[in-house]
């Protein structure tokens, strides 16, 4: 079982001495293993960490949630500051995507320096994979996330081309796992997956069906009544004492899973820290 501390270090909400952006990136310290989930997108990572006393130097290895711009940003001085990281996420990282809304289409991919820090990587570096993976005991990587449920959904009007015609079903998006003697914490990074299917995968790759925490961005801003009432209903049934939604939950969707929980719901922000065996 493992131990880390959970250290959100990019956030659109930041507290204290640290800066916000649209973008999400969190530091799990698990002893001899340091983790860095997502990067942002570049504008916050490096002084937030300087700010948090968090050596980014130190990173073993960079995970991609999946590609977006806000995840994915500050790649190249990651892997500049960490010449012995390893880079892990999924094939499909690297596809043109946009949102198109109203007919107006907007370039949410992977920035072109973050492309070419990735290409740049020896194979050694780099961990291009959709299945399962493990970071080094009692961690992992979900690898891609099956859709089961019928309330879910990507959260967006995401699409490959920017005239709205392929949906990006956004199969990179994938979350880490860390199983302590309570049970799971589920690190996500947008959930674009959704949150049940997210959950339920990865009680099926891991075994453990006890879930004690879940942390990170939900994307559950556009979603139906209906949602999230069935996703309320399916955790409520799987019991986490902790929900941490951050990044782009959503005010109103974090505000309305704190009601209909039954767990203790605490926003995220940059700067907040968790430690895994005082949740
Ligand atoms: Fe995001
Ligand atoms: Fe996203």
């Amino acid at each position: 079982m493992r131990r880390a501390i959970l250290t959100v270090l990019v956030d659109n909400k930041a507290g204290f001495g640290c800066v916000s952006e649209h973008g999400y990136a969190l530091w799990i310290d698990a002893g001899e293993k340091r983790i860095l989930l997502d990067t942002g997108q570049g504008t916050a990572l490096a002084g937030n960490a300087r700010a948090l006393g968090i050596d980014l130097g130190l990173t073993d290895s960079l995970v991609l949630s999946h590609g977006h711009y806000d995840h994915t940003g500050a790649l190249p001085l990651v892997l500049g500051a960490a010449p012995q990281a390893r880079l892990h996420c999924h094939p499909g990282v690297t596809e043109p995507r946009y949102s198109v809304r109203d007919g107006q289409a907007r370039d949410i991919r992977m920035p072109q320096a973050s492309m070419r820090a990735l290409n740049a990587l020896p194979p050694n570096r780099l961990r291009w994979s959709g299945e399962p993976a493990s970071l080094g005991a009692g961690m992992g990587l979900s690898g891609y996330i099956p859709r089961r449920t019928d309330f879910e959904d990507t959260g967006g009007p995401f699409f490959f081309d920017p005239h709205g015609h392929r949906a990006d079903p956004i199969d990179d998006d994938q979350s880490l796992w860390i199983a302590t003697d309570e049970g799971l914490v589920v690190c996500t990074g947008c959930c674009h997956a959704g949150l049940i299917n997210t959950l339920t995968h990865l009680r099926g790759i891991t075994g453990e069906g006890r879930i004690r925490a879940v942390i990170g961005g939900l994307h559950l801003g556009a979603a139906s009544d209906e949602r999230l009432e069935k996703t309320a209903r399916a955790l409520r049934e799987m019991k986490p004492g902790l929900v941490v939604p951050c990044h782009c939950t959503g005010e109103a969707a974090t505000a309305w899973l704190a009601d209909h929980l039954d767990c203790e719901v605490r926003t995220g922000y940059a700067g907040m820290r968790l430690d895994t065996s005082a949740l």
